[in-house]
């Protein structure tokens, strides 16, 4: 039977009845039909690694989704990136219009490494449904400074030869001591991610950085394949993850959480009139409670923000999606979409609703 309605935080159902498998997930709309990408987890704990890969769905609607299958399969050979048990989080997929290549990327850690890779893996298709070809994983910008340099920047890393993975240093420590002149010779550090083709069709990618500690945004090549080598810096020291970025009227949005794993916490936003910033910090956007687990808005109803989606052929309609996770029964991590609604000073905000429809956009 036809879903004519959005339900956050209930099992959500695909054409078949099965529980929707795309966590962490993100959309592409491509000639007319809505794609939704996004982490296949199994059961359990060990559902927080990858042992399946990329799922993805397709939907004329938005509400009914049929599984297209797995877009990007884990490799079973020994070694390899992306090998099953390696950790592949967050995918996003972009069109490239002038290679007609369908281009993936997403945050990549080497199986038994723990967080330690904080890498981006890219991978390639000629169909929005796959199969992708994996590319390679990089961590971006290795050698350049970013736009907004800052003397501090150029000074020696305190850190270096004393810091671990295993042994962090407190949060401030990591901005103080420059963990970006670290890691500027092999590249900085790429883990949650994000993607954003902008108007003229330059596309974005967007990490938690240097520790978790900075967002970077970064120009993509005209390929979408690799960096082009102008960045940004953002939010140092604010400990940004999950920032999704879309636009609107001339300004540039951008949602996001703190940095508490699995656990939920305030949602950030931010709003720019250049890409490349200055960005200003804008109050939490979200309101009311989620019913089901009691959460408002310090906790994000708790969830946390993975990707906003825009209507095609709308300019103001747009629909935050978010994951309520699991990490004791990975696969059963849910999913809230809400619509975004825009303020008379730029602003925007998201409403918990229990149930809601495209009519709202109306
Ligand atoms: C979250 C992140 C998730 C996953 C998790 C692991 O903060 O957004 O994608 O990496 O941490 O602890």
């Amino acid at each position: 039977m036809s879903q004519q309605i959005f339900e956050p935080g209930k099992i959500w159902r695909d054409t078949k009845g099965v529980p929707i498998n795309a966590h962490g997930g993100g959309l592409l709309c491509h000639e007319g039909v809505v794609y939704w990408y996004g982490e296949h987890k199994i059961e359990g704990e060990a559902g927080n690694r990858a042992h399946v890969g990329v799922h993805v769905y397709s939907s004329a609607d938005l509400y009914n989704w049929k599984d297209e299958g797995i877009a990007l399969r884990v490799s079973d050979e020994p070694g390899h990136d992306i090998e099953t048990g390696c950790i592949l989080e967050r995918p996003k997929v972009i069109h490239n219009a002038a290679t007609g290549k369908f281009v993936m990327w997403f945050h990549l850690e080497k199986k038994g490494c723990g967080y330690d890779t904080a890498s981006s893996g890219v991978a390639v298709a000629d169909q929005p449904t796959g199969p992708f070809s994996y590319v390679r994983a990089i961590r971006p910008n290795a050698g350049v400074f970013p736009l907004n340099d800052s003397p501090a920047l150029h000074t020696p890393c305190l850190a270096e030869g004393g810091f671990t993975g295993d042994h962090p240093l407190p949060r401030l420590n990591v901005v103080e001591s420059n963990i970006f002149r670290r890691d500027l010779e092999e590249g900085q550090m790429a883990r949650d991610l994000n993607l954003f083709v902008d108007d003229d069709g330059k596309a974005y990618h967007i990490y938690s950085s240097e520790e978790n500690s900075t967002l970077h945004i970064s120009e993509l090549d005209a390929a979408y394949l690799a960096p082009s080598g102008r960045f940004a810096r953002l939010f140092a020291g604010r400990y940004m993850e999950t920032a999704a970025v879309f636009k609107r009227g001339g300004y540039y949005y951008l949602i996001a959480s703190g940095c508490t794993s699995w656990e939920p916490n305030a949602a950030r936003c931010a709003i720019a009139r250049n890409i490349m910033g200055p960005w200003y910090e804008m109050e939490n956007p979200c309101r009311g409670v989620n019913p089901q687990n009691g959460f408002g808005p310090d906790k994000t109803f708790g969830a946390q923000s993975t990707y906003v989606h825009k209507l095609h052929g709308r300019d103001d309609a747009f629909i935050a999606m978010f994951d309520i996770w699991n990490p004791d029964n990975a696969i059963d991590g849910r999913y809230v979409w809400l619509p975004v609604t825009f303020e008379d000073d730029h602003g925007f905000l998201i409403h918990w609703r229990d149930t809601w429809d495209l009519s709202v956009f109306e």
